[in-house]
């Protein structure tokens, strides 16, 4: 049987990928308290609906970052695509252009980002901050002439999380997969094996600078002449300097559990703030969405849209770029669905739904 959610796809991709695969990104960090947390407080988001407002069907359409796009999704940024399928970026970038929205291009994509952008998709690439400024001007170079049309930097990776899965397997990216788009002679990390470590972790350890500031952010402003996205902001406190550095949007994540333990959910977070810059910068929201429900709630709680993760690995594993392609179809009719059903015309009036706690 096709899929009927998301979910369909995780179970898809356990029986394809190698279990240290499906571990290193299914996983969380330390007991995985903040990965669970994510879904049980959408659980616990409650979207009262509308009716008798002669709403039959709902367009979906949204302008994120001042562009037109077919729903407020985006696909996050996720490190090595080609882990889970040889066609990699290439297949889940064209998909996301075939639905019409946009695709987070990682720092540490598997693919060249030249490649990537293309696809004809539209790009943002996310940002990893390398040690050396010069190869982070560099990338910046690269992502404007590839047409790239954000620079999303993401602010919550000082250091990997801890990932007792990844710890336990000793983890390492097979020799086929690369991080493409650096330069810094230091990938022979990423592919090095040793018993409790994980070498992605060392790898980006040795790779990502550690102690930036909101200073830097600014420098990082005059760079590129594009919009500028926070993501990975959970303190309202950071969401005000970020809008202060000059972020266009802020992606409120905990990077699907992935970073701190113990953080709180991220749709927690979200309402605060969305009352601290929501009227000077959009808000986005990802950790855990894995449904047009899901979408709802984040636009009933303010945010501009939403990221998905895992579910678009899960379902580029099993099916590359048709399976992708499916997935975001499928994620578009249940907020098609989510959105009728609760009287909004489109994604604008879900900002106007209320919102019960429960549970
Ligand atoms: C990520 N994430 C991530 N974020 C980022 O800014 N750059 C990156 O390279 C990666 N890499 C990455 C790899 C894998 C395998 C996963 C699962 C996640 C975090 C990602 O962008 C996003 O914040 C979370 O995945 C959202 O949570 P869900 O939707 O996966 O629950
Ligand atoms: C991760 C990094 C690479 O979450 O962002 O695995």
């Amino acid at each position: 049987m096709s899929p009927v959610s998301l979910d369909d796809y995780a179970e898809r991709a356990r029986a394809v990928l190698p279990p240290a695969v499906w571990d290193y990104v299914a996983g969380g960090s330390a007991a995985e308290v903040t990965l669970r947390a994510n879904r049980s407080a959408l659980d616990r988001v409650a979207v009262l609906p509308r009716v008798l407002r002669g709403v039959s069907t709902a367009n979906l359409g949204a302008r994120l970052l001042g562009r037109p796009y077919a729903m407020p999704v985006g696909v996050a940024p996720m490190a090595y695509q080609r882990l889970v399928h040889p066609d990699g970026e290439l297949a889940l970038a064209a998909a996301a252009g075939a639905a019409g929205v946009p695709y987070l291009a990682s720092t540490l994509a598997s693919t060249p980002i030249e490649q990537v952008a293309g696809t004809g998709a539209e790009v943002w690439f996310q940002l990893y901050w390398l040690r050396e400024r010069a190869l982070v001007r560099d990338l910046l170079d690269r992502v404007v002439a590839a047409g790239c049309r954000a620079l999303v930097v993401t602010v919550d990776v000082p250091v990997l999380g801890r990932r007792p899965r990844d710890l336990r397997n000793a983890f390492r990216l097979p020799a086929e997969v690369i991080a493409a788009n650096l330069t810094d002679g230091r990938d022979a990390l990423a592919h090095a094996g040793a018993p409790g470590v994980s070498a992605t972790a060392a790898h980006t350890d040795a790779s990502f600078a550690p102690a930036l500031r909101w200073a830097d952010l600014a420098w990082l402003r005059e760079q590129a002449d594009l919009p500028l996205v926070v993501k990975g902001v959970l303190d309202p406190r950071d969401a005000v300097e970020a809008v202060r550095a000059g972020a266009d949007a802020v992606v409120v994540s905990n990077h699907g559990g992935r970073q701190l333990d113990g953080a709180p959910a991220s749709v927690t977070m979200l309402p605060e703030v969305v009352d601290a810059v929501g009227d000077r910068c959009q808000v986005l929201l990802d950790s855990g969405i894995r449904g047009g429900t899901d979408v709802l709630r984040a636009l009933a709680l303010g945010a501009a849209g939403v990221l998905v993760g895992r579910p678009l690995l899960w379902a580029l594993a099993a099916g590359g770029e048709p399976a992708a392609r499916d997935a975001l179809a499928l994620l578009a009719a249940e907020l098609r669905d989510a959105l009728t059903l609760a009287g909004c015309p489109d994604t604008a009036a879900a900002g106007e739904l209320r919102t019960v706690a429960v549970g």
